[in-house]
Parts: C-alpha cells; sequence; structure tokens
C-alpha cells in the first residue's frame, strides 16, 4: 500500500508561493482566508488541466456538447434543484469560546476542540452553503439571487435549448467548466476546499434502461484521462460510495480518489442521478424536459451520468503527483514531473549571457517556439540556476544559446527528466522538438 507524505504538503505551499502558482489572495491586507488567486504559473497550469478535460470530455467526442451558463441563478433553479433544502451542513456554536464548528466533522461531538470544554455546543442549526445577493439596487425578497455551488444545474435547465439547437439525442452529453461558489464552513487544506472554486462538470443524458451501463462507462472514463495524464497508479483509487453517503439525487456514485498529503480524498464523483433533475425542473418550470424517440415512438425522461471534478483541486493533486526530489552530485534537484500537456512552459530560452551579442540569436529561437508552445525567456542568474529553476517549475526542455551558436547555428536543448543533452541546429529545432511535445 502507498503511504501518505505528510510533509509533501508544505513542500506545495511553499512552492506555489515561491514560483508563482498560488497566492494568498489579499496578501497585502493580510490575507483573505481560504481564498486564493493563481500566478503567473498557476494560471498556466489550471488552463492546462481545463484544455485536457475539454479536449478529452467535448472535442474528441461527437455526442458531448459544451455551454457557458451564467453564475448568477434565480432561487427558482435552487429550490427544484433542492439545494435551498438540502445543501446544508450541521453547525454548532461553543457557548464557551464562540467557536463554531461543523458537528458531522468533531471526534467528539461533546467536546469543543478549540476549548476543550465538555457539553458547551449549542442545538445543531443547518447552515445552507450557498451564497446569497440581490439583483440591481433593491435589497428585498423579490431581488434576492444566488452564486451557483455547482455548475450542473446550468445544464439541466438548458437541456431543452441545447437538444432542440445541436441535433443530438440520448446519449449525449452538456460538458461545462467554471467557478462555483459554497460557503463552506470547514475551508481548508490550502486549494483542497475554498469557498470559491472551479469545477468541470458533465451532465450524460441516457436512456432509462442504459443508465448502468453509462455509469459504469465514465467510471472507468474518467479513472483513465488521470492515468493518461500521468497520475500514478498507486495514488489513485475508485471508491464506490456506500448508501448513507449519497446526495439526496443519487442512486450510485463513485468518488476518484487521490492520496494527498493527509490520505485518501476526493478529486471527482460520478453519479447515476437518475431522472432526479429533468424532473424536478420540469415540475417547477412547467416546460417539457423530455425526449421523443421517433425511432420507437417512445416519450421519457433520460437519466443522467454525471462526473463532477473540481478543476482547482486537479489542478493541485497535478502538483503533488508531480513532485520529485532527487540526489545529484550532492545536492538535491526539485523537479516537476509533469505530463509535457500540463507544464505550464513547455520550452525555456536561455542565452547563456547577457551580452549583447547572443540576445537577436535568443530572441530568434524565442521567435521560433512562441507561437506553437508556451515559452519562459530567461537571461539573469548563472545557467545551472536557470536549469534548476526551470526544473523546479516543471518545464520539459530548456534551449540554451551560447558562443558557440553564433558559428554552427546550433543551441543546446536540455531535456528535464534525465538532464541529457542535444545539441540540434536552429533550422531542425521545430521539428525536434514537436517530436517530443507533440
Ligand atoms: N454537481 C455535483 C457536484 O457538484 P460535488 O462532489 O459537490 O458534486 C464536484 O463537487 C467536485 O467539485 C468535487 O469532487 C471537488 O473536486 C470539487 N469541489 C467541490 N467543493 C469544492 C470546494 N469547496 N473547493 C474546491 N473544490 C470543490
Amino acid at each position: 500500500m502507498p503511504e501518505a507524505d505528510p510533509q509533501l504538503f508544505d513542500k506545495i505551499v511553499n512552492l506555489s508561493k515561491r514560483r508563482g502558482f498560488v497566492f494568498q489572495s489579499a496578501e497585502i491586507y493580510g490575507g483573505f482566508r481560504s481564498t486564493y488567486d493563481y500566478g503567473p504559473l498557476g494560471v498556466l497550469l489550471l488552463r492546462n488541466v481545463k484544455d485536457a478535460w475539454w479536449r478529452d470530455m467535448v472535442q474528441m467526442r461527437h455526442d458531448v456538447v459544451g455551454l457557458d451558463a451564467s453564475i448568477l441563478s434565480p432561487p427558482q433553479v435552487w429550490e427544484a434543484s433542492g439545494h435551498l433544502s438540502n445543501f446544508s451542513d450541521p453547525l454548532v456554536d461553543c457557548t464557551n469560546c464562540n467557536a463554531r464548528h461543523r458537528l458531522d466533522k468533531l471526534d467528539d461531538p461533546d467536546t469543543c476542540p478549540s476549548c476543550g470544554t465538555k457539553g458547551s455546543f449549542t442545538e445543531a442549526r443547518e447552515f445552507n452553503l450557498m451564497f446569497k445577493t440581490h439583483a440591481g439596487p433593491v435589497t428585498e425578497t423579490a431581488a434576492e439571487v444566488y452564486l451557483r455551488p455547482e455548475t450542473a444545474q446550468g445544464m439541466f435547465i438548458n437541456f431543452a435549448n441545447v437538444l432542440n439547437t445541436s441535433r443530438k439525442k440520448p446519449p449525449f452529453g452538456i460538458a461545462q467548466i467554471g467557478k462555483s461558489f459554497r460557503n463552506e464552513i470547514t475551508p481548508g487544506n490550502f486549494v483542497f476546499r475554498t469557498r470559491e472554486f472551479e469545477q468541470m462538470e458533465m451532465e450524460f443524458f441516457v436512456p432509462p434502461d442504459e443508465s448502468q451501463q453509462w455509469y459504469e462507462y465514465w467510471c472507468q472514463a474518467r479513472m483513465d484521462w488521470y492515468l493518461d495524464l500521468g497520475m500514478p497508479a498507486e495514488q489513485l483509487r475508485l471508491r464506490p460510495h456506500d448508501d448513507d453517503e449519497l446526495s439526496h439525487y443519487s442512486s450510485g456514485t463513485s468518488d476518484v480518489e487521490f492520496l494527498f498529503p493527509w490520505g485518501w480524498d476526493e478529486l471527482e464523483g460520478i453519479a447515476n442521478r437518475g431522472d432526479f433533475d429533468l424532473t424536478q425542473h420540469a415540475n417547477a418550470s412547467g416546460e417539457k424536459l423530455d425526449f421523443f424517440d421517433q425511432a420507437s415512438g417512445e416519450r421519457y425522461t433520460p437519466h443522467v451520468i454525471e462526473p463532477a471534478a473540481g478543476a482547482t483541486r486537479t489542478a493541485m493533486a497535478f502538483l503533488m503527483a508531480a513532485y520529485d526530489e532527487e540526489t545529484v552530485n550532492d545536492d538535491t534537484r526539485t523537479v516537476l514531473r509533469l505530463d509535457h500537456r500540463l507544464a505550464p512552459y513547455k520550452v525555456a530560452v536561455l542565452p547563456l549571457s547577457k551580452k549583447d551579442t547572443l540576445t537577436p540569436t535568443a530572441h530568434e529561437v524565442f521567435d521560433t517556439v512562441k507561437g506553437r508552445w508556451m515559452a519562459d525567456y530567461d537571461e539573469t542568474q548563472s545557467i545551472g540556476k536557470r536549469y534548476a529553476r526551470q526544473d523546479e517549475i516543471g518545464t520539459p526542455f530548456c534551449v540554451t544559446v551560447d558562443f558557440d551558436t553564433l558559428d554552427d547555428r546550433a543551441v543546446t536543448v536540455r531535456e528535464r527528466d534525465s538532464r541529457e543533452q542535444d545539441r540540434v541546429s536552429l533550422d531542425q529545432l521545430e521539428g525536434y522538438l514537436a517530436e517530443r511535445l507533440g
């Protein structure tokens, strides 16, 4: 059995800040707790994770289309979905120290973990996790709107629009990537659980008698996605939910779990939601949300299989899975062994010296690669330090322009994982990198 590495957590938090993956939000004002900003490298990593998901889930399939629905939505959506009545956590207050806790997360439900007092909790009350705000200048109840706590409902309420415009029929899916908001009581573990986060969700609408087979299909397909992008098999598992864990809508859910530094935890849930959502919205809106199958003459409400992943959480898991330290000549080398598709920069162009004589050729190399790959250009510090920095941020190839380049029109290409170097002529460089980067 693989073991969690508790020290990895601090290493990833430090690397994220030091190299510019993730910053604490509003840091200059003391920091806004549990909220994060993605820096120059983080935004690239996150975008690459989302692009890899979109490519696999939408671009490479004829049976899935995309959507970008609004974040603000009226209460009717959340009444019908069940979020207004069910999307809550039980909350208790300590009458001794005023600390607030989630009852279901306490080791001992009678003792306050903040001050150690026994029997000091108030009665539990349900705390709804949705952020509420007001549309327009009037703060009256009629103007109440919610920030979506999941992207999924956007797909359900647009089911008929998509069906009527896309010429798809079940089995088919609608996919969406976007921000969601939950007023989590216990955010934490860096970007693992935050109040503002990004999701990658797909609702796959199927004939009812095919739901089990599609549920199994998507469990496997989603596991394969993580493995294909380099997540080690021993740090990934599919865990079916016990009956008492199932959400109010689900007749079967499995979680894709990753071995985080604190143990196994969720990356994604794949749920068999039955016809719950379409039926709820059809009843609440009075609109028909079903499908007429001309071949069989049958009208039915499709069942839904939903793979629901977190983009921000998954990006962090890829960082953790890629982090490696090795000893090279008595020094520790930190290297992010990220899959090429996820690496923030694919290529770094490094003129050996800042001398003007090398600059035009180094710029020429940068111009050769920049249209095809995200590339870094760095001329400060020693070449050794620059290689170390690129290893630490996961750049697969460093291209060094040296004084010989001016004579032989060739550059040194260094590969991240093996540290092997090749001398490549400038006119072959693009082909050389294309072969290795795809
Ligand atoms: N539509 C179903 C749904 O939203 P979920 O399990 O609540 O299901 C799906 O969320 C995924 O979204 C989770 O597996 C996780 O990766 C991500 N997620 C949920 N809450 C999150 C939070 N507070 N912070 C970061 N990611 C979160």
